[in-house]
């Protein structure tokens, strides 16, 4: 096959770069698909670099930083795996999760840095091509795509993702301690509303639409997108604009 795949890779300074030079150095093989961009720190990978590459037609990205315990700001890579999370989540639902990576490779980790590279391109080339490389501009993929990056930007997603560690370890702010599983169920279920929330906006940005419109361009029950709309008018996200024959139609605010 002459699938040849792109990919970028996002490498901390400290280690994960300073490994790909040991591995340049030393002569080490590697395929030679990889574009590093070479940030101070993984927790700088922000999940719209990565919407971004994968809505350019790159067939895979992946992120690259210290060892856990090892991060050179201290936290950064945990906040980089939490981001990663979040972003393997939301990407499932447009099945673009697997063509993301993130791997520890330290300064002395020449070897295991052209492995990583050699096992991820091994993936991708499997997968084969993005399905993004070409696609219109109108298409339900790239439509959805753009509903998950703006609900990546959620404050709330965020907080919630970003409080994982220390809600599953010390407790909430009442002192309750969560079980994983459960929080895992809490967090899915934010991921989902949140993209499902972001859909209806953008369609309403193009057209005015009812209950039933949406419930039939989404597939979910009318009286969920009942839940929505009423939450979204509460965050002032969404309007009503017109009353046909007894049915509301909703716009998009301008600013949403
Ligand atoms: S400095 Fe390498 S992950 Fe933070």
């Amino acid at each position: 096959m002459d699938f040849k795949p792109k990919i970028i890779g996002f490498l901390c300074n400290w280690c994960s770069y300073a490994g790909a030079d040991l591995a340049g150095v030393s002569r080490i093989q590697y395929p030679p698909n990889i574009r590093i961009i070479r940030l101070m720190c993984s927790g700088r990978v922000e999940p719209y670099f990565i919407f971004e590459a994968l809505k350019s037609g790159i067939d895979g990205v992946i992120i690259m930083g210290c060892h856990p315990g090892e991060c050179h700001y201290m936290t950064g890579n945990y906040e980089a795996e939490m981001k990663y999370q979040l972003l393997k989540s939301l990407l499932t639902y447009v099945d673009l999760d697997n063509r993301i990576s993130l791997e520890w490779v330290s300064a002395s980790e020449g070897i295991r840095f052209a492995e990583v590279v050699t096992n991820f391109t091994n993936s991708i080339q499997k997968l084969g091509p993005s399905p993004l490389k070409k696609i219109d501009k109108d298409s339900e993929l790239l439509f959805n795509l753009n509903a998950l990056q703006i609900a990546a930007n959620d404050y709330r997603l965020r907080a919630l993702i970003g409080r994982k560690r220390k809600i599953l370890d010390e407790g909430n702010v009442y002192n309750k301690k969560y079980p994983k599983e459960k929080f895992e169920d809490l967090q899915e279920t934010a991921i989902y509303d949140e993209y499902q929330k972001n859909r209806i906006i953008l369609y309403l940005k193009k057209e005015n639409l009812s209950v039933k419109d949406l419930s039939e361009r989404l597939s979910i029950a009318p009286n969920k997108i009942l839940e929505y709309i009423v939450d979204l008018r509460g965050e002032g996200l969404i309007d009503l604009k017109d009353i046909q024959e007894l049915t509301p139609y909703y716009t998009a605010k301008q600013e949403a």
